[in-house]
């Protein structure tokens, strides 16, 4: 299966997001190829660190589609990290991907965001039903008084032609550190509430369980 992780604005956990999936399931087993077509490479950089450090698996990435395509039988799941600023470059990911991975951060003008991507993709899809489209809430606030989330929640049900999963990633520290020690949430943290977070929204992307 060939999933996009993007979004029209910058900064929404892409990369975040697409280094925890891709550990995620390498640490249950499944073979799994990492693109990195952003040209800030930071998913490439994140992992670069983790290689660095010497950390355990190794994540295969490239940062070239067409030789991801043309090794796409030795994975069970390829992961593509696309930046923002190349809508061309986007567009071409969304193409031949079985879904798209939306995170979305809790804001009104991450709603009108992704309801403009969400148009765009169905445009391109024409009377096709690949790419399946999925959104979910990243950068929660912790606080349960704060009711933003809910409410973008809510606008996304209202966008169609989206999945909206329920699982939800907080604003946490441990996605920052993740990232910038090259470990995983649940290898930072096993017990730790990222865990849990990453571990329910990669189920509901993936299905089955970490092994
Ligand atoms: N759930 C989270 N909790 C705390 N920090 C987060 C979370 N998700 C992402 N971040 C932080 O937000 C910043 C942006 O994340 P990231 O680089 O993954 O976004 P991006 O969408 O890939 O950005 P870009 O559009 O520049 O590629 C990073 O500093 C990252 O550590
Ligand atoms: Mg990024």
């Amino acid at each position: 299966m060939r999933t996009v992780v993007a979004n029209l604005k910058g900064g929404t956990g892409k990369s975040t997001v697409a280094f925890n999936l891709g550990l995620w399931l390498l640490e249950g087993r499944r073979r799994v190829l990492a693109v990195d077509l952003d040209p800030q490479c930071t998913l490439s950089d994140a992992l670069e660190v983790r290689q660095e450090e010497g950390f355990e698996p190794a994540l295969d990435v490239t940062s070239d589609l067409e030789s991801a395509q043309a090794h796409e039988g030795d994975y069970d799941e390829i992961l593509i990290d696309v930046g923002a600023s190349d809508m061309a470059a986007l567009m071409a990911a969304v193409e031949g991907a079985d879904r798209v991975l939306i995170p979305v951060p809790p804001s009104q003008a991450d709603v009108w965001a992704t309801y403009r991507f969400v148009t765009r993709i169905l445009e391109q899809r024409g009377n096709r039903n690949r790419p399946e489209i999925l959104a979910f809430i990243n950068r929660a606030d912790t606080h349960t008084a704060v009711r933003e989330s809910d409410e973008t929640c809510s606008a996304l049900e209202q966008i169609e032609g989206v999945r909206l999963l329920q699982p939800r990633l907080k604003q946490r520290m441990a996605f920052r550190r993740s990232f910038s020690e090259g470990l995983s949430v649940h290898e930072l943290e096993p017990r730790g509430k990222a865990a849990a977070e990453l571990d329910a929204l990669a189920v509901a992307v993936f299905g089955g369980r970490r092994q």
